[in-house]
């Protein structure tokens, strides 16, 4: 089934402590950006991206989007100072009936038959997401203490991509937008609509490329991936 994607590539790679937006450093020569558009421009189903930049990077994206020939580029979308917001411009964008994936840019990782698995879902009940179990036993602590052991069986992490049926995930951003909420992923936006979200099992190498240890991570995933 078609679908188009959303990626949100307006950060400011704070946390990485690089000199510029994380999604620009090289991993095996390519930046990480061109690792994440390239799955979605092999993927027969994706029928195009809209990619979100910063107003002063968006040359610059443009330019290695023409140098990589990432034809599936239709549209950039300018970022805001929130992820949310990034995302809500580039929504915008997209076909109004379709369904449609919001995927980060520093998570270059992510598999076509998962993506499939999302779309699929995504059609039938209106909101997928990708999620893995939590592997570490999480305690809540208050002051430096610990306050209970949080039964880990219900307890999933979340990634990108999130799809959704346009119509939901349009409206569960305008309500965001009228009580000035801001969440930390697209799912949190649609739960509170009261619309259901269903997990897909994701894949622990999805991961989003955040300080610097995870471009050593992201090496070895490459290296994982090519003795395969
Ligand atoms: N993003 C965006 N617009 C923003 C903030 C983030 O489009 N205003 C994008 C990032 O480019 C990234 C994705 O959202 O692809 C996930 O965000 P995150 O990992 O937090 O990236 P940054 O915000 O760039 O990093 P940091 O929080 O460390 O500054
Ligand atoms: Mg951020």
């Amino acid at each position: 089934m078609n679908y188009q994607v959303v990626i949100p590539a307006a950060g400011r790679g704070t946390r990485m402590k690089a000199d510029k937006n994380k999604l620009l450093l090289l991993l095996k020569g390519r930046p990480v950006i061109i690792h994440t558009l390239e799955v979605f421009e092999k993927d027969p189903n994706c029928s195009g991206i809209i990619l979100v930049v910063q107003p002063e990077e968006a040359s610059l994206f443009s330019n290695l989007v023409n140098e990589y020939d990432v034809s599936k580029v239709k549209k950039l979308a300018h970022g805001g100072s929130e992820r949310q917001e990034s995302v809500y411009n580039g929504l915008k964008e997209a076909d109004p009936s379709a369904v449609v994936l919001v995927h980060d840019g520093a998570r270059p990782f992510i598999t076509t038959p998962i993506i499939a698995r999302l779309v699929e879902k995504a059609a039938e009940e209106g909101a997928a997401i990708a999620a893995v179990p939590v592997k570490d036993t999480i305690k809540r602590v208050e002051k430096g203490k610990v306050v209970e052991t949080v039964e880990r069986s219900s307890l999933w992490s979340v990634q990108t991509p999130q799809a959704f049926r346009m119509p939901l995930i349009m409206q569960a951003h305008e309500k965001a937008q009228a009580d000035q909420y801001v969440g930390t992923d697209e799912a949190s936006l649609v739960e509170r609509t009261g619309r259901c979200v269903q997990i897909v099992e994701g894949d622990y190498d999805n991961i989003k490329l955040t300080t610097p240890e995870d471009l050593i991570f992201a090496e070895a995933i490459i290296q994982k991936r090519k003795s395969l």
